[in-house]
């Protein structure tokens, strides 16, 4: 089935060889404007990140793993191709540390940097920077087409559970915009579209910076696939009005207990869904879970700047001098999710044994 997201550009992806740079669309620009932009520069790549360009924890892992290659250009190209690699290393870890400080949360920013710099590591001790260079940009390029493989992955996994004439509701964009294609929660509503099962998808707006609003529902437009916007606040009221059946969300990170932490808003969203009985997924590949945390109690939870909540509309909204708490994420508790959708899978019920054996560890 072909749909208007075909002609799209991709969320991000490299444009020439080891001298070229990433290219992304600028997602602060949506839902009015579909720009790219290009990033040349180690900063620019964390600009990007940092200021929710690229955003979403796998497209931000990918954009991230590119952002390596960008920033060991100069210590791998020209004269210094065949030249010093002390200097190229020093330059790895200083990359490495600029990308990992653009944002605490998402799971897949960590875990793509850390493969990134194993591979730099498996490197033959007589590999020149420009060849190891050459290694990396063949190790960030595996990141973005698996990315889009696993994706496609979860959304066969997830269709199943969405029955036909099904309501859906999602917070947040975990869509392809948030991927390098495709999706992990809209994956399962995009797999059981095309399936030809009739679905509707109920979207929070996503307060403060609306990612739901801007970017789910353009995305679900863009396809075609019948969406209702709500404000963050309607959701439990939709619920009531016996409107959904099912909550599928993305997550930035994963405990080894299976609590997710997500926009800030989803544990009201699983909540609400728990207190009206409709089953409430989280669909995630598996670089999104860090095992080595037992819970979500230690997931770090990024705090923004307090002016996305009193000038979010272009405009300011609160009084000047207020007290602003902005946490951009939440933990929804294991125990309010009735199912994790991984590329491995379905894990159901959401616990420590079971997670392990999907994952294979
Ligand atoms: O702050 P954002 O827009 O990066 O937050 C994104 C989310 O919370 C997504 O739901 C999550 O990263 C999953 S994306 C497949």
């Amino acid at each position: 089935m072909t749909d208007s997201r075909d002609n799209m550009p991709p969320t991000l992806h490299w444009v020439g060889s080891t001298d070229g740079h990433l290219r992304l669309i600028d997602q602060t620009r949506l839902p009015t404007e579909l720009v790219e932009i290009d990033c040349e520069s180690l900063e620019s790549v964390v600009e990007a990140i940092r200021n929710l360009r690229v955003r979403g924890a796998p497209a931000i892992g990918a954009a991230a793993a590119y952002g390596v290659c960008v920033g060991l250009q100069s210590a791998a190209s020209g004269a210094n191709a065949k030249g010093d690699r002390a200097a190229f290393f020093k330059r790895l870890d200083e990359t490495v540390d600029a990308l990992a400080a653009s944002r605490p949360t998402a799971m897949n920013l960590f875990w793509a940097l850390d493969r990134m710099r194993r591979r730099a590591n498996e490197c033959d001790e007589n590999e020149s920077p420009g060849g190891i260079l050459v290694k990396l940009l063949d190790e960030a390029k595996a990141i973005e087409q698996e990315d889009r493989d696993l994706c496609r992955r979860i959304g066969r996994h997830g269709a199943p559970l969405l029955a036909d004439g099904a309501g859906v509701l999602t917070h947040c964009n975990a869509g392809a915009l948030a991927t390098v294609d495709y999706g992990t929660a809209l994956a399962v509503v995009f797999a059981a579209h095309e399936s030809g099962k009739r679905i509707e998808v109920y979207v929070d707006e996503t307060r403060p910076l609306l990612q739901g609003s801007r970017l789910t529902a353009w995305e679900l437009t863009m396809r075609n696939i019948p969406a209702t916007l709500i404000c963050d606040s309607a959701a439990a009221q939709v619920m009531r009005e016996g409107r959904v059946q099912a909550v599928v969300v993305g997550a930035d990170r994963i405990a080894a207990n299976g609590d997710a932490a997500n926009k800030i808003g989803t544990y009201s969203v699983a909540l609400a869904a728990k207190a009206h009985a409709i089953p409430f997924y989280v669909a995630a590949p598996s670089s999104t879970f860090d095992l080595s945390l037992p819970s979500g109690e230690s997931i770090p939870i990024e705090q923004r700047d307090g002016r996305e909540i009193t000038h979010g509309f272009g405009r300011q909204t609160a009084p000047a001098g207020v007290g602003v708490y902005n946490p951009a994420f939440d933990v929804t508790p294991a125990e309010l999710i009735d199912a994790i959708i991984c590329e491995h899978g379905v894990i159901r019920p959401v616990e420590k044994d079971g997670i392990a054996k999907v994952l294979g560890k």
